[in-house]
């Protein structure tokens, strides 16, 4: 794959809920950057094995995501925390893993020409996909904030779901995906930490944009 020169990279990586989401459109859209929600994939993958449970294996996946188009990662079906929990037992593959690696990597390092380069967020961005991004942030925020945020999603969503399985699914999301042997979600000591238990939408991309002029002398 052929990398692209002097592009602004950035990699995110944080639990399910903590706000990653939303902040990486906010920072894509001010430095027009290519963003790319790397959960959404896993999400897809996951989705399909829901669909598709006796013709599901490797061969299959790997021409889903040679075919995929990023339209279909806008798919509203790809929300529900039916497919969130798919998603996450799918993603402790390791062959799973090594297919949406590539696709992961070209966004990142090829990010079409009209942007300035590219931010992607998940679970191993910065420990395994783009480990010499320019900034790495690591984003969290404690299990119950997160949920409450997501139980209020899902309810805009008019999806059917309690306050506790939406806690509950979380927990058990994050125990997969921190304990898991491939792709592990961890902090590295080179990523800055930003907690968003406390800090509105607006305080918390002020807090990354004041981090990224710095360094890009703005
Ligand atoms: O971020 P989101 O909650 O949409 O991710 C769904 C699941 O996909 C996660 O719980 C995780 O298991 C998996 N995932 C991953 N690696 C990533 C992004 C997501 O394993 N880079």
């Amino acid at each position: 794959m052929k990398k692209r020169k002097n592009i602004i990279t950035v990699a995110i990586d944080s639990p399910a809920a903590a706000g990653a989401g939303t902040q990486a459109e906010l920072i894509a859209k001010h430095y027009n950057l290519f963003y790319l929600d790397t959960g959404k994939i896993y999400r897809y993958i996951g989705l399909l094995r829901i669909k598709n449970v006796k013709n599901f294996s490797h061969n299959f996946v790997k021409y889903k995501i040679k075919n995929i188009k990023l339209n279909q990662l806008k798919n509203k079906n790809l929300l529900s925390n039916k497919v969130a929990e798919s998603a996450a037992k799918i993603a402790r593959n390791k062959n799973i893993r090594e297919i949406v690696h590539k696709f992961q990597q070209k966004c990142a390092y090829s990010p079409p020409k009209q942007y300035r380069g590219s931010i992607l967020d998940g679970r191993d961005i910065i420990t395994v996909q783009v480990k010499d991004a320019m900034f790495k942030f690591f984003i969290t925020a404690n299990l119950k904030t997160r949920a409450k945020r997501r139980f209020k999603e899902y309810k805009n969503l008019k999806i059917d779901i309690t306050y506790k399985e939406v806690l509950k699914s979380l927990r058990n999301r994050d125990k997969s995906d921190q304990n898991r042997k491939y792709g592990p979600l961890k902090k590295t000591k080179d990523s800055i930490l930003i907690n968003t238990t406390k800090l509105s939408k607006k305080a918390c991309f002020m807090k990354i944009k004041s981090i990224m002029d710095k360094k890009l002398n703005i």
